[in-house]
């Protein structure tokens, strides 16, 4: 049987009549650990479909390939670098080898000293130029260097300090102009964080804000109150960063597996030393149980294979994250960079072209808000969409309204897979629509660190299978580099672009004047 048969004869069946067939398919299919439940028996799949996966797996050693991830080889090929994010939340004894090199020591020097350095400004000690302990927290980033630190943030805000804290990542002026208005800047610290500092946008916020703070503050009060989180020492320096205010990380982590490090600077800022660790820690623990998890027990080897089954032979073309925990609410916005900057290739790493499809699109919102917007399309449109559930048993807040969130994402998970019969076609919902259930106990920093890092593992896992490279993004030069060379338009100087560029290029002129 092969996998091409088994998504036939899966198509075949109707998600309902495998429940009312078997009562032990709960049982079957899910997986428990201490910390968080893995539901995945809605998913189309059997004993066949998996051992047939797990053959697939074994087929394209992915075995071997965990085994160089964690040894710190240079599995990101294109860019001659090793994938390390997995050695910043390591606290073992033993020596931690990346690229050939012992990182340990490195690794816990700049984390310590990001971390001391934020518990001195909540605590007060150190102060912004006018002596006032600083209230502000403003990190200008993109990518990595901001959908990691914002969603965290966010997610965890029963564990933050009295310090607000922001996020400027857009160029367009309106983003830092809106987060700065009505921001006393004499109690507001800037982190710039960009791993290579040099990203245009990101370069862009952080002159102008400097500018704000010079213009306001006085040009001597500029060192205090900007610090910045970089690999480019000699970049930082040149933008007049001090380097006992810079806190480095190093290439072999790539900027969207970026939150474990010195980027998450703004993270400890909020939460503090002891979360931050314990945010590290369940990441660790997410990785102990990749490493040694038997395939039917390994949630993100089952997330990703049942995902490869979805995409190459279901032909599903997208997977909604839908969280039904408004902290989480930028989950889906973090993976979106995380799965399809990381999966969505074309090319295979021999430089040979893919001959199945790759990434899926990953999109999503928050439960119950979703269900007022897209849920319509997900129960009766004429695409099969998967979902992952995410919901915690216990709420920071109102357990009463809780339990009402609780049942609407039993009650749609249901609902997908069951469908319903009805004499009026407009009100039959098909059902036969597959979704995972994560259920944790709280949304803690530890059950974060740890769902994070199995939604890694699960990219991981699905690049080895497409025998793609997840860790470079070859596929963001081109459009930036385009617009570099369109900018000198908007000076009056002469550009070349194909009719329809020129034509948007003339009316922005002369509209502009
Ligand atoms: O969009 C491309 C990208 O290189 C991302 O991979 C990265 O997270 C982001 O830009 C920001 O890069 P940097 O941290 O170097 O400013």
């Amino acid at each position: 049987m092969s996998l091409i048969h088994e998504a036939s004869r899966q198509k075949s069946l109707h998600l309902r009549d495998v429940f009312a067939q078997d009562p032990a398919r709960f049982t079957n299919f899910h997986v428990k650990t201490p910390d968080m439940l893995f539901d995945y028996s809605r998913h189309k799949i059997d004993e066949t479909t998996l051992s047939l996966l797990e053959k697939l797996a074994v087929e394209k050693k992915l075995a071997a390939h965990k085994h160089a991830l964690f040894a710190g080889e240079r599995v990101n090929s294109t860019e001659n670098r090793a994938a390390g994010h997995f050695a910043l939340r390591d606290f073992g004894d033993a020596p931690l080898m990346v690229e050939g090199r012992d990182v340990r020591a490195d690794i816990h020097y700049e984390r310590e000293k990001a971390l001391t350095f934020a518990e001195n400004i909540r605590h007060g000690v150190i102060k912004s130029a006018s002596g006032k302990p600083f209230k502000n927290i403003v990190n200008i980033g993109i990518g990595g260097s901001d959908l990691g630190p914002a969603f965290v943030v966010k997610a965890l805000k029963p564990y933050t300090s009295h310090l607000k804290s922001y996020f400027v990542s857009n160029v367009d002026p309106s983003h830092l102009a809106d987060t700065c208005e009505g921001l006393d800047l004499s109690e507001t610290l800037f982190i710039v964080a960009s791993k290579t500092f040099t990203t245009l946008e990101t370069m862009l916020n952080a002159k102008a804000a400097r500018a704000m703070v010079a213009s306001k503050l006085g040009e001597a009060a500029v060192s205090a109150h900007f610090c910045a989180v970089s690999t480019n020492i000699a970049a930082v320096n040149a933008f007049g960063i001090d380097e006992t205010r810079m806190f480095r990380f190093w290439d072999f982590v790539g900027g969207r597996y970026s939150v474990w490090s010195v980027v998450g600077l703004s993270v400890m800022l909020a939460i503090g030393r002891d979360n931050f660790i314990s945010f590290l820690k369940g990441a660790q623990k997410a990785d102990q149980h990749f490493k040694t998890a038997p395939f039917r027990d390994n949630i993100p080897e089952l997330m990703a294979m049942i995902g490869v089954f979805y995409r190459n032979f279901m032909k599903y073309e997208a997977q909604a994250v839908l969280p039904f925990d408004e902290r989480l609410s930028r989950f889906p916005a973090y993976l979106q960079q995380l799965d399809m900057e990381s999966n969505g290739k074309s090319v295979k790493i021999d430089g040979s072209r893919v001959t199945c499809e790759t990434g899926a699109v990953i999109w999503g919102e928050p439960g119950t808000n979703g269900q007022h917007a897209f849920f319509q399309l997900l129960h009766q449109g004429t695409s099969n969409i998967p979902v992952d559930f995410l919901a915690g048993i216990e709420s920071h807040d109102d357990p009463a309204r809780h339990e009402v969130l609780l049942a609407n994402a039993l009650g749609q998970a249901a609902s997908l897979m069951q469908g319903r019969a009805h004499d009026n076609p407009h009100r039959r919902f098909d059902g036969d629509r597959p979704s995972s259930f994560f259920l944790y106990q709280k949304l803690t920093p530890e059950i974060l660190g740890m769902l994070i890092a199995f939604y890694e593992h699960k990219v991981f896992v699905q690049s080895v299978i497409w025998e793609i490279n997840a860790f470079d993004q070859w596929g963001v030069e081109l459009g930036k580099e385009m617009a570099t060379k369109l900018l000198p338009a908007f000076k009056g100087e002469d550009v070349a672009g194909d009719s329809s560029t020129m034509g948007l290029l003339n009316t922005l002129n002369l509209q502009r004047g």
